[in-house]
This record gives structure tokens, C-alpha cells and sequence, in this order.
């Protein structure tokens, strides 16, 4: 067992050539097809396995996401909760039955701490082919024995704009991505922008379908503009949320395009509430007290709108906002 900058993993299995990695009481391991994950739960070694795809899907998702907002199950059992500055790593803490039987167990770290063991995980387990972020008609397979790397994949950073894509300094436009097989049909012209003399570096305008035309990843929302509290995250989906987000906040989509259904469970047991179907122009606001998983059969467009206002998660803990953002 090596420790190296935080992360204590072993040397690679002489059979499927993965490492092993340890973070606090939590292990983890891979084989060709499953993540096995170990944890002390009433004086026993508890275990939970989880397809190698899905896993790796989640984890990117985390890691390029800096824990999100809130919490990120990987599925029913496995997930980490953001509180900006530590993360909880769970095993069972947010499932019912787990919880019940007394096997859940929790354990907190400092967000660098456990961002390094996972970039660390995602670079041994994430072979040679497999994309994380990409849809899982334009990916190889993340199966088998342990067979090259994908660092180009894993190293791609969520883009964050200041202001706007465009502007003088600030992100780009990414025209030199090729259209998507799925979104032929969206137009690619840009708005013609008429500013008035001076104010030639303060106004911009761009064609957010032809930019979201060109994403090259999936369910991964970028920051695309910023009004002071107010985030505007568009996305392209296919496929399924790697993820079921639990809210520490209201957010809102705005669908697009195409279609998106939406299963939706209590943040804290995972029961069922509801289902939602969003088709192309329908808006809704998810509650703070759920999580959720979108699925995408044909490639689509969403916009995520997150509220950045600060301290809205304890105001939440402390009943002071209700979960929904409006009565009827
Ligand atoms: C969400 O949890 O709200 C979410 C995450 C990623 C997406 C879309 C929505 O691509
Ligand atoms: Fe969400």
C-alpha cells in the first residue's frame, strides 16, 4: 500500500492490473466488469457493487463538478454530500432500508482530500476509448482487464463563463467542435449584433442552439452566463444522468428541445414521487427536497437554472424557505 499526496492505493492486481484505493474507512476496487465498495457497518465489513460504466459515469461527473450542489448519489447506496470546504463520502445514509438496519456509515474529508482520490481512481480505471462524458453510442467500452488510459477525456474541465461565451476574456464559443450527429438539423447562424459606438466590448449575443449543437459531452451543464445570483447552465443529454441529484436548493429547467422524463424520489429515503415528462418548452422547478434522474432516448437540450444566493442550503435545514418555489 502506497501513500502518495493523500491517496493510499495498492500496487496493480497482477490479474486485471487495477490498483486498489483506501480513503479513510472506505475501500474501493474494480475487476473487468464491477466497483466494489467496502465499509464498517455493525461490526462487520459491509460491500456494495456497482456496474464499472455507471460508476466511472458518476464519479467524472462529481469530480468535474466539484460536488455540485448538495448531494450526488451514484445510485441507491453510494454518494457524497457538498458542504463547500468537506464532502461526505455515504454508504446507505440516504437509503431506507440500509439506514434502518443500522449498515449505513458516513465519513467526512476535506474536499481536497477526497478530490484526489478520485481524479486518482478515474485515471487508473478509466481505460483507453472509454469517454466518461460521452453518450454511450460515441464511446468505447469502460469493460475489461485494465488496458491504457484516458487522461484527454478526464482532464476536460467544465467551461465556466464570467459574464458570457464571447466577450473580450472570456470563454469561447467552441465553433471548432463538429455538429452533433443528433442535432443536424439546428441552425448555425449567429445574431447580427449592432452596438452603439463605444459599446462595441460590452454587448454580445450568440446562437445558444448552435453552441449547445457542438457539445461534445453529456449531461455535464456548463456556466454560460452569470447575473449576479442567478446561473443559466445549459446542457445536452442523452442517455441517463449518470447521477440522482438531491437538491439543497430549488432549481428550474427550461427543456429546449426534444424530450426529457424525469424520476423523481425523497432526497433523504429515496421513494418514489414522481414522474415527469418534459417535452420541448415545458419549465418546471424541482424542489428542494428531492432527487432526481433525467433520461434522454434522443439527444436533447436543457437549460439547468441554478440560484447561487448564499446560504440558501441552511435556510432550507432551518425550514426558513418551503421546498418549492411557488403556492398554488
Ligand atoms: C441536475 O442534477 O439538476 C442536472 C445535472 C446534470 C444535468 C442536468 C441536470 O446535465
Ligand atoms: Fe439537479
Amino acid at each position: 500500500m502506497d501513500t502518495v499526496q493523500n491517496v493510499v492505493a495498492t500496487e496493480p492486481d497482477k490479474v486485471t492490473g487495477y490498483r486498489s484505493f483506501h480513503l479513510g474507512s472506505f475501500a474501493f476496487s474494480r475487476d473487468a466488469y464491477f466497483v466494489t465498495i467496502k465499509w464498517p457497518g455493525k461490526g462487520e465489513t459491509r460491500s456494495h457493487q456497482l456496474p464499472a460504466d455507471a460508476f466511472l459515469r458518476a464519479l467524472m461527473r462529481d469530480v468535474a463538478w466539484g460536488f455540485f450542489y448538495g448531494w450526488v448519489n451514484f445510485d441507491d447506496v453510494i454518494g457524497t454530500r457538498n458542504h463547500y470546504g468537506r464532502v461526505d463520502l455515504y454508504a446507505g445514509a440516504y437509503n431506507d432500508s440500509l439506514k434502518k438496519a443500522g449498515v449505513d456509515y458516513t465519513e467526512q474529508f476535506a474536499t481536497p482530500v477526497i478530490t484526489a482520490t478520485f481524479k486518482a481512481i478515474l485515471a487508473d480505471w478509466v481505460n483507453e476509448g472509454f469517454d466518461p462524458f460521452a453518450a454511450p453510442e460515441e464511446t468505447g467500452s469502460a469493460f475489461g482487464f485494465k488496458h491504457g488510459d484516458n487522461m484527454a477525456a478526464i482532464e476536460r474541465f467544465r467551461i465556466a463563463t464570467k459574464r458570457m461565451p464571447g466577450l473580450d476574456g472570456d470563454s469561447p464559443l467552441r465553433d471548432d467542435l463538429p455538429v452533433n450527429r443528433q442535432f443536424q438539423d439546428v441552425a448555425q447562424d449567429e445574431p447580427e449584433i449592432l452596438a452603439e459606438p463605444g459599446f462595441e466590448k460590452e454587448l454580445r449575443g450568440f446562437n445558444l442552439f448552435k453552441y449547445l449543437s457542438r457539445s461534445d459531452v453529456t449531461w455535464n451543464p456548463s456556466v454560460t452566463s452569470v447575473c449576479k445570483a442567478s446561473l443559466f447552465c445549459p446542457t445536452t443529454e442523452e442517455y441517463i444522468l449518470p447521477i440522482f441529484h438531491g437538491n439543497d436548493r430549488v432549481e428550474w429547467f427550461v427543456q429546449l428541445s426534444d424530450t426529457i422524463v424525469w424520476e423523481v424520489a425523497d432526497k433523504n429515503t429515496g421513494a418514489p414521487r414522481a414522474r415527469v415528462t418534459m417535452n420541448a418548452g415545458d419549465v418546471a422547478a424541482m424542489p428542494a427536497d428531492i432527487r432526481h434522474k433525467g433520461f434522454s432516448t434522443k439527444r436533447s437540450m436543457l437549460l439547468v437554472w441554478e440560484n447561487v444566493t448564499p446560504d440558501l442550503p441552511k435556510r432550507y435545514d432551518r425550514g426558513e424557505l418551503k421546498p418549492y418555489p411557488v403556492e398554488f
